[in-house]
């Protein structure tokens, strides 16, 4: 898969941000003066990583998403790397992500590419979102935040 910024011309992928959070408000909010990735198969939009610095030090990974027919190749993965390298390069200390506490595979993937877990949001679901989300048998509540430090 290639990576490469979307420019500010090209129209947001938005089945992709979606897929990874479904309140379209709330991703429009942090699109805003953030660095999108896109990962490409054959000049095609297959995975999404939102990447926005949240203080002098530190960027987030907003979003991150690969198209559905996609998961499970390894593409996910291949995008965190590149988003810490980014940071890494770009001069920042540490890079964030957070993930609700019913996303087991997440939860997984991302300890796997190196983050740790730092803390909980507790009831940042159910205070940012109006729909009830449910997964894996768990309802959605509190965000689990992980960190990498670079
Ligand atoms: N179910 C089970 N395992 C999963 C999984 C899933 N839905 N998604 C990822 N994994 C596991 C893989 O088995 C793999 O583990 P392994 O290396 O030990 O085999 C690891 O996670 C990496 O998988 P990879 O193929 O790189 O992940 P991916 O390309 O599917 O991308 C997501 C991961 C989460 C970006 C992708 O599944 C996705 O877009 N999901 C929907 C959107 C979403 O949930 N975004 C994150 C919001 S916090």
């Amino acid at each position: 898969m290639n990576i490469r910024t979307l420019t500010n011309d090209e129209k947001l992928p938005w089945d992709l941000l979606l897929l990874a959070d479904p309140s379209r408000l709330i991703v429009q909010e942090y699109v805003k003066n953030a660095v999108i990735y896109v990962g490409e198969l054959e000049q095609k939009i297959i995975a999404i990583c939102v990447v926005k610095e949240t203080a002098k030090t530190i960027v987030e990974i907003m979003n991150i998403a690969v198209c559905e027919s996609m998961q499970g190749q390894g593409f996910g993965k291949q995008l965190i790397h590149f988003a810490v390298q980014e940071a890494s390069k770009r001069g920042y200390a540490q890079i964030e992500i957070g993930t609700g506490n019913s996303s087991i595979p997440q939860l997984r993937l991302y300890q796997q590419c190196g983050f740790r877990i730092v803390g909980v949001d507790f009831d940042y679901f159910t205070r940012h979102y109006d729909e009830k989300i449910t997964e894996n048998g768990l309802i959605c509540r509190d965000m689990i935040r992980l960190s990498y430090e670079l």
